[in-house]
């Protein structure tokens, strides 16, 4: 945006957690940063300002996903850099952060830059990659934490795989406090999970398919609390999937341990049962489970318990996806269709609308430590508008993602982003010119 631009959006309902804002005004951007936020600005005689009428739309910071799979660089025929931040933009989305789980797995500054000059040149949104704690996540010997924190990496995880070796995740966590960087725990005990494809019980024994217990999970997290807990590192649990976890979370947060968590939409709506359908878009991990562990994620979200909501984006090919259960890989996307999920299927009953916003914008900006998340002014001006009435069905042929491996197709949903602005620039809207 050349210094002589502004935005002027107009009468929206602005919800604003970071600033306790909630209410009808008018917001101003200028030279790509929030100028003011409140009625009867003065203008002053700008070259060029653009104008958009938000009225019955609801105007927040830009949302935040900090668990993204692009697949570059080495799976491109599931997902691009462009590709998956184009479903990033089109879901409302104005950062994401990326994991390291690609093939060259993103262990080293050198596959880091890569990522970063990828961004430059094709990324409309704001993308911070994620190094690994391992290198190749072999789980075997540290990844090069240093150099890519230097390169630009916010967090370090080996997700899709669990470093088992308790030994080498509390070096992760020590090494991980020089450099000021948090670490993101998959948390799932490989042995315990060992050939499972879903939710170990009643519907696993029922649909004849291998179970995954709770304790898979459980245990790794009550390790890796323990392990936060010697070193004084920050840990953030990826996608919690079990009451149980819950419950070890938030006695961690009351010993006043620095341990956040995130939850997925998939996890807060979809029950095993739904895999009866045997397709293998419900295939994910950790695995679908039940009733009552939505229920305790959703009041965990209320709580303050779970901090953030994270998509888990994990775009697979038809050819990974068109097999039987057992052989299909693990995961589903998620962009395009998070947010609506959220607003219809949770937020009405459970969540008051600043939870739900501060889950997307400011919660998950202070766990990877980026100055985003907010519209004070002379922040960065990444904002999401979106129009809470309107309703839409779920079409995968429609998604910006190159894959659609999705379980919602065909879903009717209520909210939609309409407008998605990073930096002060327009980088998708729905309105037709
Ligand atoms: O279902 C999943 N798929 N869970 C993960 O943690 C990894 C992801 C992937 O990379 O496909």
């Amino acid at each position: 945006m050349s210094v002589s631009q502004s935005l002027f959006i107009r009468n929206g309902r602005i919800v604003d957690p970071s600033q306790k804002l909630d209410q009808v005004t008018d917001l101003w951007v200028r030279n790509g940063k929030i100028e003011a936020v409140g009625k009867n600005f003065s203008l002053p005689s700008e070259v060029h300002v653009q104008e958009i009428d938000a009225t019955g739309l609801i105007v927040t910071p830009g949302w935040i996903d900090i668990h993204t799979h692009l697949r570059e660089p080495g799976g491109t025929h599931k997902e691009t850099i462009e590709t998956g931040s184009r479903a990033a933009a089109a879901g409302g989305f104005t950062s994401i952060a990326c994991m390291a789980n690609t093939q060259p797995v993103n262990d080293s500054s050198y596959i880091t830059t890569y990522i970063k000059q990828r961004v430059a040149a094709e990324s409309p949104v704001n993308v911070f990659p994620i190094g690994a704690v391992t290198k190749g996540l072999k789980g075997e010997e540290l990844a090069e934490i240093g150099s890519m924190r230097e390169a630009g990496i916010v967090a370090i995880s080996d997700d899709g795989k669990t470093v088992m070796n308790a030994y080498l995740f509390r070096k992760a966590l020590d090494y991980s406090r020089r450099f000021d960087l948090v670490v993101i725990s998959h948390a799932e005990d490989l042995n315990l999970k060992g050939l499972g494809v879903m939710n170990e019980g009643y519907h696993s024994a029922r649909f004849g398919l291998r179970g995954i217990p709770k304790a898979a999970e459980e245990v790794i997290i009550a390790r890796d609390i323990y392990l936060a807990e010697l070193t004084g590192a920050r840990l953030h649990i990826a996608h919690v999937s079990t009451a149980g976890s819950v419950a070890l979370i938030r006695e961690a947060k009351r010993r006043g341990l620095q341990v956040t968590a995130e939850v997925t939409p998939h996890h807060l709506t979809l029950t095993d049962e739904a895999v009866g359908s045997y397709d293998t878009n419900t295939k994910v991990a950790p695995p679908l489970r039940e009733m009552e562990d939505i229920e305790a994620l959703q009041e965990a979200v209320a709580d303050g318990i779970i901090d953030a909501l994270a998509s888990d984006h994990a775009p697979h090919s038809r050819e990974d996806k068109e097999v039987e259960y057992d052989q299909a890989e693990f995961g589903m996307v998620g962009l395009e269709t998070a947010f609506p999920l959220y607003y219809s299927k949770v937020l009405k009953n459970h969540w008051d609308l600043s939870k739900l916003v501060a889950a997307m914008t400011i919660q998950p900006a202070k766990i990877i430590g980026v100055k985003k998340g907010t519209l004070s002014p002379g922040s960065d001006a990444d904002i999401s508008i979106f129009d809470p009435k309107k309703t839409w069905t779920v079409d995968k042929n429609q998604f910006r993602s190159k894959s659609q491996n999705t379980p919602f197709h065909g879903w009717e949903l209520q909210g939609k982003p309409i407008y998605t602005i990073v930096a002060g620039q327009v980088v998708y809207s729905e309105v037709k010119k």
